[in-house]
């Protein structure tokens, strides 16, 4: 018996597959119920006593050979590396992918900077409010038509449990918790009730800015978001400051940035060469107020931008869909604006 596993040991030890076809082959010969192992198994049971030592041993050693060929074998046909392979230290490594940051949070992370180096600090808040942080402390009375503007989704109707509709939420907590000066500036997501298009969503990001001291004028507001406007688009961009209602600001504004195209007509400023980008003013004084600040010592400005708005824009994006499907032939355009 010892003779014919030495046999078998050496003729399975030369083996090698070229095909699956000469694999299972092998496994039919050697591994399989009828192979030639289960046979020897069956002939060790009749092996003399004082041979069974001996040949146990060497026949479990043909059958851990027997397994490790027929794993070897099909490792390398599944085009798995083998063990020498493994040990080849001139092959190339293997390139691990990497990852991309989302058009969103490149800009968020563009416009948080420019803002930080003017002094403003990050503050966050949650983004299930209530109707007091959202609309009541920033002077939208219960039933005023200016709540229209922001048809929100209600978590609970009573009490009044909202998904913020916009970033001043978190203006209201910083100034009930904060005494001035404040200089603060708040990105985070929001939610509408509105219907999906290429142009709006009922998700979408924003960055909002604060700015609460003594003596603050609308002059100051106005050359923040210009020194924003040149950082953001560059040395040429101009900006136009139209009249415009928020409850929460008075007077009001809406800030344009000019087109690249300068007017020429383009798709995306309509030939009017002018763009929307934020809305801004100087804080009403029933919202300081609302919030505790003594609105005679102290006046403040405050602004707001949609972050999507503003990657339009400088990445050229034409619907705001994209920012959302999370399809990666779209997000990897971006690995090189880290
Ligand atoms: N919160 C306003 C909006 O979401 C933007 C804004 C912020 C306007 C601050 C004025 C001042 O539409």
């Amino acid at each position: 018996m010892i003779d014919k596993i030495n046999r078998i040991k050496e003729e399975a030890g030369r083996f090698k597959a070229a095909t699956q076809a000469e694999l299972e082959e092998f496994r039919l010969k050697y591994l399989s119920k009828k192979g030639q192992l289960n046979a020897l198994f069956d002939e060790f049971k009749t092996v003399a006593a004082e041979q069974k030592r001996e040949a146990g041993q060497k026949l479990n050693e043909l059958k851990n050979l027997l397994n490790e060929t027929f794993e070897r074998c099909r490792a390398t046909l599944d085009g798995e590396t083998t063990s020498e392979q493994d040990n080849d230290l001139t092959r190339p490594g293997e390139s691990i992918p990497t990852g991309s940051r989302h058009p969103i949070s490149i800009t968020r992370n563009e416009i948080c900077g420019i803002f930080s180096r003017l002094g403003f600090t990050i503050a966050e808040g949650p983004e299930i409010e209530d109707d007091w942080h959202v609309f009541s402390a920033l002077n939208f009375p219960k039933d005023h038509p200016a709540r229209d503007m922001q048809d929100t989704f209600f978590v609970t109707k009573d009490p009044d449990v909202v998904l913020r509709t916009h970033t001043s939420s978190v203006q209201v907590r910083v100034m009930e918790t904060t005494r001035p000066p404040i200089r603060m500036i708040m990105p985070g997501r929001v939610f509408r009730n509105e219907a999906v298009s290429a142009r709006a969503h009922c998700i979408f990001h924003q960055v909002e800015g604060l700015y609460v001291a003594e003596n603050v004028s609308f002059a100051d507001m106005k050359q923040t978001l210009m020194f924003f406007t040149k950082e953001m688009f560059g040395e040429k961009s101009q900006i136009r400051l139209r009249p415009s209602f928020f409850p929460f600001t008075e007077p009001s504004a809406e800030m344009d940035v000019s087109c690249t195209c300068g007017g020429k007509g383009c798709s995306l400023c309509k030939g009017t060469g002018w763009l929307e980008i934020m809305g801004c003013g100087m804080v009403d004084p029933n919202v300081l107020d609302n919030c505790g600040i003594n609105s005679k010592k102290y006046s403040g400005y405050a602004f707001g931008m949609g972050i999507e708005r503003i990657a339009f824009l400088k990445f050229q994006i034409k619907d705001i869909r994209m920012y959302f499907e999370n399809d990666v032939r779209f997000l990897k355009q971006f690995a090189a604006a880290l």
